[in-house]
């Protein structure tokens, strides 16, 4: 795209909003073996085949490894002024526990370039790259996992708290514990409700130890958060059996976590039907609720689709996550993206809001939002994506729309900067707003990547 959009009235946003792009260490870097790098669970369970859609891995996923100054040198193109990525604990402590130099130098380099250009990084500590030794003593479920988390948490934050200000401790603790422990379909590759529980906490709980640990020698100089996903349940029918299913989803996936690091604990409602409740209880020890309790900086948002649940018996498949037995999904209104996720930016409006007051003026970033559709290169090398530009403004509207009535949003991450491994979907699904062409590693930026830079420019969404 050349031009720019419209010349309607604009939305801008407030003075200081935190724009940026977002990416994971796993989906972008590749170089799996280099410099030291031991295997994580990624790398493992990809190596299985059937577990990963066409048996893809994430040994080159872009290259970017190798290519941090080009991704360095795209955002700066694109105006781009914060960039979230992920550290990969596997690349900084392979065997979980002793420091890596090699791996910790590919980080400070980033960090440098990131500083030479004026950009102001945004790192997760754990974007679901466990390191796979320590998956064999028990991974998540095991307890033991959170006192090694918040030792390397504290290490990385030594070497690099001088450029990074800003930290997410966890991203989407949700999709680690009951996508790979509960229901399979993301690494370990775990089936099995009770384990997830553990996960669940074990995951929370390193995400407090490592906060308080970090807050204590930092003080207010640099800020902390944790990345939640949510997907607001829609309503489908109004008798009673979806109104269950509803909200028992609802507690799962939008309060379990949430709840927890508002230092509401587990959402009761949902607990008093989790089957397993056995399983969870006994890992809650004495101060783990306060722990995880530990005060935020901000939260951050993940937001892409709602869901549809129903009662299993009414639906197209089950939801095979602790406490649902009973809870089955529906497919999403039309159209949906490639990932089959519905588009409604007007649940994104009503979530920020809801948020604002469910956790009392704590400040919102959207770390995460963005679609996959299925982007082909045109013959003079654009790659036009309408449908992708237009989920972007429309989402971007709807957090405008947030903003206007209340909701107190301080930063919109897109996701994703580059086209990369979507983890059990391979390469299947490009959520970039740069095209990766994964034979060549050429990148090109895509409409969207225009649109994302107007924004950007004009502080406003365009129109
Ligand atoms: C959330 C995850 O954090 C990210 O890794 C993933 O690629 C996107 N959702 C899209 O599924």
């Amino acid at each position: 795209m050349d031009g720019e959009y419209g010349f309607g009235q604009e939305l801008s946003f407030p003075r200081d909003f935190v724009w940026g792009a977002a990416t994971a260490a796993f989906q972008i870097e590749g170089a799996t073996k280099e410099d030291g790098r031991g295997p994580s669970i990624w790398d493992t369970f990809a190596a299985i085949p059937g577990n990963v859609l066409d048996n893809d891995n994430g040994d080159f996923a872009c290259d970017h490894f190798h290519r941090s100054g080009e991704d360095v040198d795209l955002m700066d193109r694109l105006g781009i002024p914060h960039y979230r990525f992920s550290l990969s604990w596997s690349r900084v402590q392979p065997d979980g526990k002793t420091v890596e130099p090699r791996g910790l130098a590919f980080y400070d380099r980033l960090a440098d370039r990131l500083a030479e250009r004026g950009i102001v990084p945004i790192a997760t500590m754990y974007h679901w790259d466990l390191p796979q030794v320590l998956q064999d003593d028990g991974g998540w479920p095991n307890r033991d996992t959170v006192a090694r988390f918040a030792d390397y948490a504290d290490m990385v934050f030594d070497r690099l708290s001088d450029r990074v200000r800003h930290w997410v401790t966890i991203n989407e603790p949700f999709c680690s514990a009951f996508f790979g422990y509960g229901n399979g379909m993301h690494a370990p590759g775990i089936s099995d409700h009770r384990a997830a529980l553990r996960a669940a906490h074990h995951l929370l709980l390193a995400h407090g130890t490592a906060l308080r640990r970090l807050r204590e020698k930092a003080g207010s100089s640099h800020k902390f958060g944790i990345a939640l996903n949510f997907a607001p349940a829609v309503i489908e029918a109004a008798d009673e059996g979806y109104r269950q299913a509803a909200r028992k989803f609802d507690c799962l996936q939008n309060r379990f976590f949430l709840d927890a690091v508002m230092g509401r604990g587990y959402p009761a409602e949902s607990l008093a039907d989790v089957a397993h409740l056995d399983a969870l209880q006994p890992a809650v020890a004495d101060g783990d609720l306060e722990t995880i309790a530990a005060p935020l900086d901000w939260l951050g948002i993940n937001y892409y689709a709602p869901c549809r649940p129903a009662p299993l018996a009414e639906a197209k498949w089950a939801c095979d996550l602790p406490g649902l037995d009973s809870v089955g999904m529906l497919p999403g209104a039309e159209p949906l993206t490639s990932m089959g996720w519905e588009q409604a930016p007007d649940r994104l409006t009503q979530l920020l809001l809801w948020l604002t007051e469910y956790c009392e003026g704590l400040p919102l970033i959207v770390a995460e939002n963005g679609a996959a559709f299925p982007d082909t290169v045109g013959p003079c090398g654009h790659v036009h994506d309408p449908q992708r530009v237009r989920y972007y403004v429309e989402h971007l509207t709807a957090v405008h729309q947030a903003i206007e009535r209340g909701a107190k949003v301080e930063g919109y991450l897109a996701w994703s900067l580059l086209d990369n491994f979507e983890w059990a979907m391979g390469y299947s699904q490009r959520f970039g707003v740069v095209h990766v062409d994964f034979e060549t590693q050429e990148r090109r930026i895509k409409d969207s990547g225009w649109l994302l830079a107007q924004a950007i420019r004009t502080n406003a969404v365009p129109n």
